[in-house]
């Protein structure tokens, strides 16, 4: 098989292809990425030799560029997106054209070429729920995005649904919880405290820090599109999520400090992000139901994994790190 990978040298879409050359190393991935602040080949250092992956550095705008690999390719995995909320109050537009149009110019080549496109989208389409409620996102619930980041991923969710009703374009749909884990840019939460941390920083806490995401091991969501992409029912939507039960930001906080060895006094509360998500959580009844997908990778423990594997790459998110230090100093 011959998988077009949009966005691969992202968080998500490296530890996609590692995952599926190490299962599959018969198929073949093309990834096609426009290295923003967030794209990084050294996510993919061991692999760009591999005779079945080849790097094509473009941009999922490109509508020739994008129509000559989706000829090429028997499925289409699309992570490429503008995925940071904080970046998105600090200049939406660039969310808008990766995230609506550049989904748009994808959809026109599947649709032209008939190939199967999966869809990699987020539970924040779904807006917040409340602190100390029980509900959690299923496929059914309504859209209400807060965030321009959230409104352009549903955005494009609602062009790839309309793409299988009005041109019965073969899609699937995956909307996923917060997911941590190696090659994480060291802008987002987790990566963001353990390198502060590393470097004898405060970590930040956004507003009173009783902010809750359901989080999900990075390989876990990867399993959970090679189930979709093997068994999957076309047209339908799965949400993905993980075990961590409800835990916040602050308990998250204090856990990475206890396996660092350091005091709580690190906590620095700071400035809250505007529209900012309460609560988020998943029930995967769904994909576990028809396809057999659960999370494998307890939260706690993978957390712990993760701190290692930060403080054994420094020399990865180093560079990272500058670059974002300057980008927010200069907003
Ligand atoms: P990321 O920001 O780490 O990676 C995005 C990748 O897309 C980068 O390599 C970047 O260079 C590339 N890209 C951006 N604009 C592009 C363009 N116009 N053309 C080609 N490439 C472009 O994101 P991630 O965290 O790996 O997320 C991947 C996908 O999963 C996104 O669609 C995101 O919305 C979704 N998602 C992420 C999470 C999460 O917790 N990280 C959770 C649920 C869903
Ligand atoms: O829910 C899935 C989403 O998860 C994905 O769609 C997004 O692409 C991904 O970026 C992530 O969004 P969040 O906004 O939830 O992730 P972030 O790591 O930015 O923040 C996680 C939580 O931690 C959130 O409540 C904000 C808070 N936070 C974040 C940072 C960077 C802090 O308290 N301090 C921080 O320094």
């Amino acid at each position: 098989m011959n998988i077009l990978v949009t966005g691969g040298a992202g968080f998500i879409g490296s530890n996609f292809i590692r995952y599926w050359l190490e299962k599959y190393p018969e198929d073949y991935i093309t990834n096609l990425d426009a290295l923003t602040y967030a794209g990084n080949l050294e996510n993919l250092k061991d692999i760009e030799s591999n005779p079945n992956y080849t790097f094509v550095h473009g941009n999922i705008l490109d509508a020739a560029l994008v129509d000559t690999l989706v000829e090429k390719s028997d499925k289409v995995v699309h992570f490429a997106a503008e995925s940071h909320v904080d970046r998105s109050i600090l200049g939406p537009e660039a969310f808008i054209e990766t995230n609506i149009k550049g989904t748009f110019t994808l959809l026109e080549a599947v649709r032209k070429h008939k190939k199967h496109f999966h869809h990699v989208s987020t539970d924040e389409v779904f807006g917040s729920l409340s602190l100390g409620d029980t509900a959690k996102f299923t496929e059914r619930t309504p859209y209400a995005p807060r965030s321009p980041y959230s409104a352009s991923k549903a955005g494009s969710d609602h062009l790839v649904r309309a793409y299988s009703d009005t041109f019965q374009v073969p899609v699937t749909i995956t909307n996923c919880s917060n997911n941590f884990g190696p090659y994480q840019h060291p802008e987002k939460f987790i990566p963001r405290m353990i390198t502060n941390i590393m470097d004898g920083e405060s970590i930040k806490v956004y507003g009173d820090g009783l902010y809750v995401r359901d989080w999900l091991f990075v390989k876990d969501h990867c399993r959970a599109i090679d189930s979709i992409l093997q068994k999957g029912n076309v047209g339908d939507t799965y949400v993905v999520g993980g075990m961590s039960e409800d835990i916040n930001n602050l308990e998250v906080a204090k856990l990475i400090l206890d396996y660092m060895g350091v005091g709580e006094d690190r906590i620095e509360f700071v400035v809250d992000r505007p529209g900012h998500d309460r609560r988020y959580a998943v029930d995967w009844t769904k994909i576990h139901q028809d396809l057999g997908w659960e999370p494998e990778h307890h939260f706690q423990d993978w957390l712990k994994e993760t701190v290692t594997w930060y403080k054994a790459n420094e020399a990865w998110w180093r560079p990272l790190k500058t670059q974002a230090e300057q980008f927010y100093a200069s907003k």
